[in-house]
């Protein structure tokens, strides 16, 4: 499958109007990873706004060393950024860039919703993964390579769905071009990545938490029955856990890093 270079590049300029579109785009039709690509392009000199789209990975990386099946008809991206960011906040990128995707792809129409930490979720399934990448010196983020995968018309497992089966049951055609949908998904990245830098995290986090569909789930963490009342500024799951003493009720507060436990999947927000 062919990637319309310029068909991206009019649906850019269509929202920076005059201006010069922040970002440098490397478009390729196979490669290992995006992510990989990029960090080689950043050694070559690329600087922040460097993007590689691949229209497939033979070696996709998914979160928590998995692998991402990446065959043609899927968006397989990776954008280069150098936040001003502490190395322990680095999770917030990936906050951030989720919040801003999901949110660019409602405002398209889409009803698109957060699972935590990163997936991207729609009618209950998963639409899209994000893997954030970092370069550390004397505990400051230097670079960051921010790789978004998101199914578009490629096949998907069980537990998956892709926005070409989602549209042909909405009567939508928004996103009946691949180009269009990246154009999307870039601008989301950079809006994301905009408000956890100009607004700050509290802000990023209340319209994170807006967007995520597991507030309120129950789950079991060491045979302990925990609710879903937030995520803290690192990322991790904050749980509020009902326990009995000896006379009453105590609800301690707990938090769980990412890769810890796994939250099922279930509808968006309305
Ligand atoms: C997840 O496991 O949910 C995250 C998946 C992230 C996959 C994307 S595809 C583009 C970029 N390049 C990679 O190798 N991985 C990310």
């Amino acid at each position: 499958m062919e990637f319309n270079r310029q068909l991206l590049v009019d649906s850019l300029q269509a929202e920076y109007k005059h201006q010069n579109l922040p970002f440098s785009l490397h478009i390729f039709d196979n490669v290992s990873s995006t992510n990989q690509t990029l960090w080689q392009l950043i050694d070559q000199g690329e600087k922040p706004g460097c993007v590689v789209i691949a229209t497939q990975q033979t070696a996709g990386r998914g979160q928590w060393g998995r692998q991402w099946q990446s065959p043609t008809g899927g968006l397989y991206l990776s954008m280069a950024i150098a936040p001003k960011l502490e190395a322990t906040s680095s999770y917030q990128l990936t906050l951030a860039t989720a919040w801003g995707i999901t949110a660019q792809l409602r405002k398209c129409g889409i009803p698109v919703g957060i699972k935590w930490p990163n997936d991207l979720i729609l009618d209950g399934r998963k639409l899209g993964g994000i893997l954030t990448e970092t370069k550390v010196n004397q505990g400051q983020i230097t670079q960051a390579v921010i790789g978004v995968g998101i199914n578009w018309a490629n096949q998907v497992p069980e537990t998956g769905i892709n926005l070409q089966l989602w549209q042909n049951s909405h009567n939508s055609q928004m996103f009946h071009h691949l180009e269009i949908l990246t154009s999307q998904v870039l601008l989301g990245i950079k809006s994301g990545i905009e408000c956890l830098q100009v607004e700050g995290i509290n802000i990023l986090l209340s319209r994170y938490l807006d967007l995520l569909t597991n507030m309120g789930d129950q789950v079991y963490v060491n045979n302990f029955l925990g609710t879903v009342v937030g995520v803290t500024q690192e990322g991790n799951l904050r749980l509020r856990i009902t326990t009995y003493d000896s006379k009453a009720a105590v609800t301690p507060e707990i938090s769980v890093s990412p890769g810890t436990i796994s939250l099922g999947y279930r509808q968006t927000p309305v």
